[in-house]
């Protein structure tokens, strides 16, 4: 399916995906730094932002098929970096599983491997039966919003704080309930790590609570050429709530041989 994109900035490809229920507009603090030096592609997944959102569950395998269908309309076919914020990651670790030659360098941002326990997928499908039900996102938001953020971005970036309930309440009960049903839906990768051969860069707040980092850790020790950083001062949506270090730590990933 078409998805809606930004596209800016020259150099090497660098793709990157957005968490839920959020959209590309999650990226624009890495847009003066990253995109300074690499073209950033960064779509609305389906459901999400200004792409539309059609019935159904979205599989992660689905998004990552549109991903690869947005990259063949834009006509890069040369490997690229791949970036995913956690559903974003999700997607990223179904699209190098599957499309593993278009990707040559990949960020796993505040995510993990694992699939849901039956006690998150349970959670999930009722969140979907209540959107469905009530026909608004509200109580999803509620439910992650309190989670997401650390205590600095909370007292020191209020605005990113308004900024980033405001983008999470715009998403469509539809494409809410979607992602919640593939998400819940999606395999465990965790053997698939040790196949994944090409240069990882994991990243995670040091305060997410939601992919915590002891849990992250582990995923960077399956991975064969991954290298862990830890963003201070930040949650669950680390390259939002501290953009200087997670650029840093992108832009030394990125200036690596991959
Ligand atoms: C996200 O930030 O994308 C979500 O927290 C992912 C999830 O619910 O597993």
């Amino acid at each position: 399916m078409l998805l809606a994109y930004d596209d800016y900035g020259p150099g090497p490809v660098v793709v990157l995906l957005h968490g839920f229920p959020l959209n590309r507009k999650m990226w624009s603090l890495q847009e003066g730094r990253v995109g300074s030096m690499y073209r950033i592609i960064a779509p609305d997944l389906r459901g999400h932002g200004e792409t539309a959102a059609p019935p159904g569950v979205y599989t992660m395998e689905e998004m990552a098929g549109d991903v690869i269908e947005l990259l063949d309309a834009l006509q890069i076919t040369e490997p690229i970096v791949l970036g995913g914020l956690s559903m974003g990651g999700y997607v990223a670790l179904a699209l190098i599983a599957h499309y593993p030659e278009r990707v040559r360098g990949l960020m796993l941002i505040d995510t993990r491997a694992a699939a849901d326990t039956p006690e998150a997928a349970r959670n999930r499908e009722d969140l979907a039966r209540k959107a469905e039900a009530s026909g608004n996102v509200g109580h999803v938001v509620e439910g992650l919003f309190p989670r997401l953020f650390s205590e600095s971005t909370r007292v020191g970036h209020p605005e990113r704080v308004t900024w980033l309930r405001a983008a999470m309440e715009k998403t469509s009960p539809r494409g809410v309930v979607g992602a919640l049903r593939g998400m819940a839906v999606r395999p465990d990768r965790t053997a698939d790590l040790a196949r994944i051969t090409v240069p990882t860069l994991v990243m995670v707040g040091a305060d997410d609570v939601l992919t915590p980092p002891d849990e992250v850790r582990k995923m960077a020790e399956a991975l064969p050429r991954a290298k862990l950083v830890v963003i201070p001062n930040a949650g669950h949506v680390s390259p939002f709530e501290n953009p200087d270090a997670a650029n840093e730590a992108i832009l030394q990933f990125l200036a690596g041989p991959h």
